[in-house]
């Protein structure tokens, strides 16, 4: 092979990658040594694969993407177990959760834990995150410009985990990554596809702490979540 075509085969394969990247929500990179070491071991065709949710968390940084991030006080990237087969998406992170950095640790997240264990799992045994990753003030709801800004992170962390089953918690969650205008209500208790992966919505548990008479509909989710997930 001449020396061109070596040349303009890679540069091929160099754009092929960053157009993957470019699909999965990446918008740049800096050079710091971390960024340039995970760069380094991206091979052609190999950059889905690879992906790591360390990768994608330095990738997003001290993130300045919105304006959410003036108000923040810490990144709720997400926890748990970064190969779970269960994933739980919310809507975002609230006082208690900015505070700390970790999803779901105030009172619905005391809630999400009850649920958890009712389906016999454990926190760490699945995965927790939210569509947004900075808490908007006084925990309003997330605007459109937000959610765009921030759900590529959530794609790629999907793509990392690769999980059997998703549960979306509250129309956010399940509007944001099933693209659609649907009511919960309409959505709930339903399997739904997203790229392959099965997505269960359901009621968001702090929906549950205002309507204690719910809890009922989403045992009945929870129970196909289970079958879902046993099979
Ligand atoms: N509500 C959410 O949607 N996410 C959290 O992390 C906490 C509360």
């Amino acid at each position: 092979m001449s020396y061109k075509n070596d040349f303009d085969t890679a540069i091929e394969e160099l754009c092929e990658t960053f157009r993957f990247l470019s699909q999965t929500g990446c918008r740049g990179f800096n050079c710091s040594k971390e960024s340039l070491k995970i760069m380094e071991c991206w091979g052609h065709k190999q950059a889905r694969s690879l992906e790591t949710l360390e990768a994608i968390r330095i990738d997003l940084g001290e993130c300045r993407r919105c304006r959410l991030s003036e108000s923040r006080k810490n990144i709720v990237f997400g926890a748990g177990d970064p190969h779970a087969r269960l994933v739980f998406v919310g809507e975002g992170p609230g006082y208690d959760e900015d505070q700390k950095g970790e999803p779901f640790i105030g009172a619905a997240g005391r809630l999400l834990t009850k649920i958890i264990e009712a389906i016999k799992y454990t926190r760490e045994q699945v995965y927790i995150c939210n569509i947004i990753k900075c808490r908007p003030p006084g925990n309003r709801n997330p605007l459109p410009d937000e959610i765009e800004v921030c759900l590529p992170f959530l794609k790629r962390q999907l793509a990392a985990i690769k999980p059997d089953v998703i549960c979306a918690l509250g129309a956010f969650a399940a509007q944001a990554l099933l693209e659609t205008t649907m009511p919960i209500s309409k959505l709930k208790g339903h399997f739904h596809d997203y790229n392959g992966i099965r997505v269960l919505p359901t009621y968001h548990p702090a929906y549950l702490l205002r309507n204690p008479g719910k809890k009922r509909d989403v045992w009945e989710d929870m129970k196909k979540l289970m079958k879902a997930l046993d099979t």
